[in-house]
């Protein structure tokens, strides 16, 4: 890994003896673009707020941010504004009337990769700024770059998003790997969710492929977290720039996401009320 990711790493990993609280970081990440990370992401961290968690999503897709898309709201600033000091994070922090706040990304700016050190000294000192949350969500690239990695490797939870597409398994096999590969940080809980799937078999399926090819190269664990249907849903609340939870909180794709939340907090269904049921019955045994 880079000098820079690893400065980041530290500091990131450091940060509860700066602050008092320390905020448990999620990322959102995939090999192949276009898997839903952002609507993950951001209903991810809708679920969490109705939990009553202090919740920021921080868009690091720097190449194409659209948190703030998703969720309908237009960023006065972004990140290129903290990096550039031109504004402190509590200034780029945006609230939404979702119940959570966002650090909106700064879209077209791909050189964050290649911070200088002064810029990175900025980024660093600033994020430390969100201690205060209980949950940050970090949406990131694509891919891995050393800024991707970093974040991961600062990461309490790496959630690796694929679809059943045989491109998207592939891709998340790889960034899986370069994981495993490049990042040391043992109590890092590596996490799959399989996006758009038609059926809880589908979802199943496609985690075991991944899972039973990464082993080989596994020095941790990748555990299945859950899967998401394919929902119509999804795309209608993107075109209508509102998180899919909240214009239909039942809806098939809302269902699983409030299931991969109560996973992350190991939050038992019980079995009893006709939800609790529904959802037994909904999700099988996984
Ligand atoms: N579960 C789903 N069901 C239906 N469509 C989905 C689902 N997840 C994502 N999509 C579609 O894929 C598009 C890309 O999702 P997005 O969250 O922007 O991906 P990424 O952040 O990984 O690039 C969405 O605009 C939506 O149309
Ligand atoms: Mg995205």
């Amino acid at each position: 890994m880079g000098d820079q990711a690893e400065k980041l790493r530290e500091i990131m990993q450091n940060r509860s003896t700066e602050h008092e609280k320390n905020s448990r970081i999620i990322t959102i990440s995939s090999g192949k673009g276009g898997v839903g990370k952002t609507n993950i992401a951001v209903n991810l961290a809708i679920a969490y707020a109705g939990l009553g968690k202090k919740v920021i999503v921080m868009d690091a897709d720097l190449g194409l941010a659209n948190v703030n898309v998703v969720l309908g709201v237009i960023p006065r600033y972004n990140l290129y504004h903290l990096i550039r000091r031109q504004k402190r994070m509590q200034e780029i922090l945006l609230n939404t009337s979702y119940g959570i706040q966002i650090v909106a990304g700064a879209s077209g700016f791909s050189k964050i990769a290649n911070l200088s050190d002064g810029e990175r000294k900025v980024f660093i000192d600033e994020l430390c700024e969100l201690s205060w949350a209980d949950i940050i969500i970090i949406d990131t690239s694509a891919g891995v770059s050393d800024n991707v990695l970093s974040f991961i490797a600062a990461a309490d939870d790496a959630v690796i998003v694929t679809t059943p597409e045989p491109t998207a398994i592939t891709d998340a096999y790889g960034i899986v790997k370069i994981i495993a590969t490049e990042i040391d940080n043992l109590d890092l809980g590596l996490k799959l969710v399989v996006n758009r799937v038609k059926s809880v078999t589908e979802g199943r399926r496609v985690a075991e492929r991944v899972i039973n090819i990464a082993g080989q190269f596994l020095n941790f664990k990748l555990d299945y977290l859950g899967f998401i249907y394919d929902d119509i849903l999804v795309h209608k609340a993107v075109l209508k720039q509102k998180p899919f939870l909240v214009m239909d909180p039942k809806g098939k794709a809302s269902i699983c996401i409030d299931h991969i939340v109560r996973r992350l907090e190991n939050i038992e269904y019980k079995e009893g009320s006709g939800m609790n049921k529904f959802l037994k019955r909904f999700f099988g045994s996984q």
